[in-house]
């Protein structure tokens, strides 16, 4: 592992057992970058309150025993007993020669790999999708891609909503309308018009309504020709799913479909074994599970209800036999539910109920990772624009028709197609990124002039980063000009760009334990500004000293390999030129 913190971080901690004993040997050195040195050591005044002593001895004694000949200068205390520390030149060109031959660049292989199950997307079955199925989605592709990085073995799963009473109306409406007819055509393309249609007429009454409600029950108790026109209709939703799934260039495939319905042999079951371990009990006629620790209005215990008094399954049934599935037949070791902040009661209730019935042990680990909305100009959620419905896919091709128009301003010259190509990765990566690189449950506003501005820390900034190197490449090319095996590590700005590059792998790691792209959209974010630092400081094409220029452009195609394979992880396309 090539992370100067990591090193540091061991030689410290041999330093803390030798001069304290061995029961300091994982203290936490607390080492940060710094602006006065490369890095800080702030270990001394946590050590000095355990100790009882004051910092700058405890300091000092660290200082006696740590041994860092070979990876930095002598430390030099500072303040109240910070230990400023700067590495050695020779050691970061060396750290850099090794992680430009590390295929992983910096990642770290995991003692034990994980079975990590990513439950992400989950739209629902021609009801309304909004864009924030379009931020789940985003957001927990990049963490499955990530995770795959770290070595884990990831288990996509896209939890989609294709059962439950609506399908009663939207059967209904699409024997009513044909199933080969344009209104059905409309499940492909905006299947949100298609539900609004049925549920417009459901909310007349009369007939309709009457036929729908019928619907349900004659769907749940498994008729055939039910059966066969919800098959249809959620075919055709799949169809769309996949368009914006392409669209988005997401990884989610066929197989990973596992949407309410699969689980539906076993919601009975669940009850069963919850009633019969005293899990869950009957309240009001429904069957209902009382996890510790929830309480409603006036302190009463919260309900989680698995059975309705009618006899029906929910939401929370089909989550508990999920989490059921994915811990004994899926073998999770982590689960993360990539899911709007407006779920978070739910799942803490389905999490808490699935430990107390033994199906989530306590070493298996299920986060709820709480995505936050995404808002239009007027500063409310991004649902309707002028009313009419949103179209997802619509607002993605604006995107590239907007990209479209930054490109044929920047690259005039370009061949047509190749423009159009460019076009799709900005518009697309722009949209992709704004999403990422915010917390991922903060709010955002939805803002293409941003999303797509070359400045700043978007998706085009960090792509035209690539394809500046991209063209020093085939420049140097063109004259012969070959990358050393080693890149060059001498002045403060290729100091400073190595640097950056050494902590790849530990903000990968990040990321992915804490799914958090947007950690390591800011980290390359900050790459890229210092790869713009380095290239002013330091000429390639134009040095004139050969080992030199052969030296930085071996930085420099570390730099581009570094930027392409973290923009992957965040499911972001570089192109070739720009
Ligand atoms: N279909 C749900 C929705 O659109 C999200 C499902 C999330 N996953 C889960 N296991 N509940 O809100």
């Amino acid at each position: 592992m090539p992370a100067p913190e990591i090193a540091l971080t061991e030689r410290f901690q041999s330093a803390f057992a030798a001069a304290f004993g061995p029961e300091y040997a994982d203290a936490d050195p607390i080492i940060r970058p710094s602006q006065f040195a490369d890095f800080q050591c702030n270990a001394a005044m946590g050590l000095a309150k355990r100790l009882g002593r004051k910092p700058r001895d405890i300091a000092a004694d660290i200082l006696a025993a740590v041994d860092l000949e070979d990876i930095a200068e002598a430390p030099e205390i500072a303040g109240p007993g910070f230990l400023n520390i700067r590495l050695r030149t020779g050691w970061i060109a060396a750290q850099a020669g090794r992680l430009s031959e590390d295929p992983l660049l910096g990642a770290p292989v995991p003692e034990r790999a994980e079975t990590v199950v990513v439950d992400y997307s989950a739209p629902n079955v021609a009801k309304e999708m909004h864009v924030g199925h379009l931020r789940t989605t985003v957001v927990g592709d990049s963490i499955a891609r990530t995770l795959e990085k770290l070595g884990h073995t990831v288990i996509r799963q896209n939890h989609i909503g294709d059962w439950g009473t609506p399908f009663g109306m939207l059967i209904e409406h699409l024997l009513e309308v044909g199933e080969d007819s344009a209104e059905a055509e409309l499940l492909k393309t905006d299947p949100n018009a298609f539900y609004q249609a049925a549920r417009a007429k459901f909310d007349a009454g009369g007939d309709f309504a009457a036929r729908a409600r019928r619907r349900v029950a004659t769907l749940q108790s498994g008729d055939g020709e039910s059966l066969r026109i919800w098959t249809d209709l959620v075919e055709l939703s799949k169809q769309y799913f996949h368009r914006v799934y392409d669209m988005l260039g997401a990884t989610l495939t066929d197989a990973d479909l596992a949407g309410e319905s699969t689980y539906n042999p076993l919601l009975e079951i669940v009850c069963k074994d919850l009633e019969a371990d005293g899990i869950a009990r009957i309240s009001d006629g429904a069957l209902c599970v009382f996890p510790e620790g929830f309480t409603g209005r006036d302190e009463q215990p919260l309900p989680l209800i698995v059975r309705k008094s009618d006899g029906g399954y929910g939401y929370a049934t089909t989550d508990l036999a999920a989490v059921r599935h994915r811990v004994r037949d899926l073998g999770a070791d982590r689960i993360a539910y990539v899911v709007g902040t407006a779920q978070e009661l739910h799942f803490q209730m389905v999490f808490t109920a699935a430990r107390e019935a033994g199906w989530l042990p306590e070493e298996v680990e299920a986060t709820h990772v709480k995505i936050g909305s995404v808002l239009g100009e007027d500063g409310k959620i991004l649902r309707t624009r002028s009313g009419a419905s949103l179209r997802l896919l619509a607002l993605l091709e604006e995107a590239v028709a907007a990209a479209r128009t930054v490109i044929d301003e920047l690259r005039p010259d370009l061949p047509e197609q190749e423009r159009a190509q460019i076009a799709h990765d900005i518009g697309i990566g722009g949209v992709k990124y704004a999403d990422l690189s915010t917390a991922h449950d903060s709010d955002y506003t939805f803002d293409l002039d941003r999303m797509l501005a070359l400045t700043g820390n978007t998706a085009p900034y960090l792509q035209y980063a690539v394809a500046r190197i991209r063209s020093i490449g085939r420049k140097a090319e063109a004259q012969g000009i070959v990358a050393a095996t080693a890149p060059r590590v001498e002045n403060d700005a290729e100091r400073a760009l190595a640097l950056q590059l050494l902590d790849f792998g530990p903000t990968l790691a990040q990321a992915g334990a804490a799914y958090e792209p947007h950690r390591l959209c800011a980290y390359l974010f900050s790459l890229a500004q210092a790869f713009t630092s380095f290239y002013d400081a330091s000429p390639i094409l134009k040095e004139s000293d050969e080992g030199l220029r052969a030296g930085r452009l071996a930085l420099a195609q570390l730099t581009e390999k570094v930027l392409v394979e973290g923009l992957d992880a965040l499911g972001v396309n570089a192109p070739q030129q720009m």
